[in-house]
């Protein structure tokens, strides 16, 4: 089976790795100048390291690179059977490349969307067959991270959602079914993990040390929230954020933060920039471990996350056990949020919650009707 991605950047290049390395004839695509010999030149690094490693022989490194046609011509995507689009995040842009694409493939190709925050319907909506069109989103970096939300528009036909799903699989991928709403799961249900931390830090109950430290050392997160965001880069994570914001019609739940804009106006990205919350050139600030305040700011953020998955749950958006899955294989959760939400009782997660709302009396923090419900019928997730 011919499987073309149509933009050779980060996620493009991982997702063209991954579908060589499975054995398919790839084409990866690419308009810009200089992107695709950017493109082999990085893939050859990343395969001459796992030669290294010896995860795989030269003799394999060789197959996958001659499996891929780097190709600067999107005629060469013709006799695909399935196209991953992972091109700039600009609606018109996509927009244009599919119908471009609708030219080129015949009817039963699928085409699919990597975009992290646009409809799947708006994309598909320009399309002559509707139904062909879904979304598959893959975390950074592809070949590493586990998770693809796979996304059916309303146009999007049971057949097309099917192949894609038994394609993902097959590429050994964790595969969650979602909806077609902002953020879909991950980037939906993660918002609180950065945006309470950054009310906490403006509230100046702790700073950024002493709440990466409380997530960690007593949450089990693999990395603070201040840490994460300097990782991701500030701009990027500040995106999200105010896309999510915006698609959800202002919902104030997932308002951004000044403090997280300022730090994008100073030139602040994070590790990138080699400043963000913290300094890289110098040593890291040390964090307050006081256990009972780091006990109350790991309460407060995880609280307000499992009220997200539990809307979520609510809302329809997927499965309970796909939005634990999502999660902890997506973001590296150390336990799903339902899950987490059981063993530590809804009802406590309920009362935590109504004691921020009747203390701050903001929309931000209204239970979810769903958590309501379940503490009223005494009733868990598992
Ligand atoms: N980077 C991430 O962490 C991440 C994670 C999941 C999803 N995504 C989504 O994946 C998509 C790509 O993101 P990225 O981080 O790989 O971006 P990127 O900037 O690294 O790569 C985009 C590539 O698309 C090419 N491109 C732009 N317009 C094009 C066009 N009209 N035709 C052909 N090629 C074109 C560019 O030359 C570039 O090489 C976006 O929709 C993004 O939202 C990104």
């Amino acid at each position: 089976m011919k499987i073309s991605v149509i933009g050779a950047g980060t996620m493009g290049t991982g997702i063209a790795q991954i579908a060589a390395t499975k054995g398919h004839e790839v084409c990866l695509y690419d308009s810009f100048l200089g992107a695709i010999e950017n493109a082999k030149d990085k893939l050859e690094k990343i395969l001459n390291r796992l030669v290294e490693k010896e995860r795989i022989c030269s003799k394999e490194k060789d197959e996958i690179l001659n499996r891929i046609n780097f190709s600067k011509k999107l005629e060469d995507v013709k006799g695909s059977s399935f196209i991953i689009e992972a091109i700039i995040e600009n609606l018109k842009i996509k927009q244009n490349v599919f119908s471009e694409l609708e030219k080129i493939v015949d009817e039963k190709c699928i085409i699919a969307s990597n975009t992290s925050s646009l409809s799947i319907a708006s994309i598909a909506g320009v399309c002559k067959h509707a139904n062909r069109v879904i979304g598959v989103h893959f975390f950074n970096p592809a070949p590493l991270m586990p998770l693809v939300e796979i996304i059916p528009a309303v146009q999007t036909s049971s057949k097309t959602l099917n192949t894609t799903k038994s394609i993902v699989d097959n590429w050994g991928k964790v595969s969650v079914l979602t909806k077609d709403t902002p953020g879909f799961i991950v980037n939906r249900v993660a918002r609180p993990f950065y945006g309470e931390s950054l009310r906490i830090y403006e509230e100046g109950i702790a700073d950024f040390a002493t709440i990466d430290w409380a997530l960690k050392e007593i949450g089990g997160f693999r990395m603070g929230p201040f840490e994460l965001m300097d990782y991701i880069g500030n701009d990027i994570n500040y995106t999200v954020t105010e896309t999510v914001f915006t698609s959800f019609y202002f919902d104030p739940r997932y308002k951004p933060s000044f403090t997280q804009k300022r730090m994008i106006e100073a030139g602040y990205f994070g590790r990138k920039s080699g400043r963000g919350y913290y300094d890289y050139s110098k040593e890291f600030p040390k964090a307050n471990e006081n256990r009972d305040l780091g006990k109350q700011i790991l309460w407060r953020v995880l609280s307000m996350l499992i009220n997200e998955a539990v809307d979520a749950l609510y809302l329809n958006i997927a499965s309970k056990e796909d939005i634990d899955l999502a999660m902890t294989k997506g973001v590296n959760y150390p336990k799903g949020l339902l899950m987490w939400a059981d063993e530590i009782g809804l009802k406590n997660i309920l009362s935590q919650l109504e004691d921020l709302y009747s203390e701050y009396k903001e929309d931000r923090y209204r239970p979810s009707p769903l958590l309501r419900r379940m503490v009223k019928q005494n009733k868990s997730f598992y």
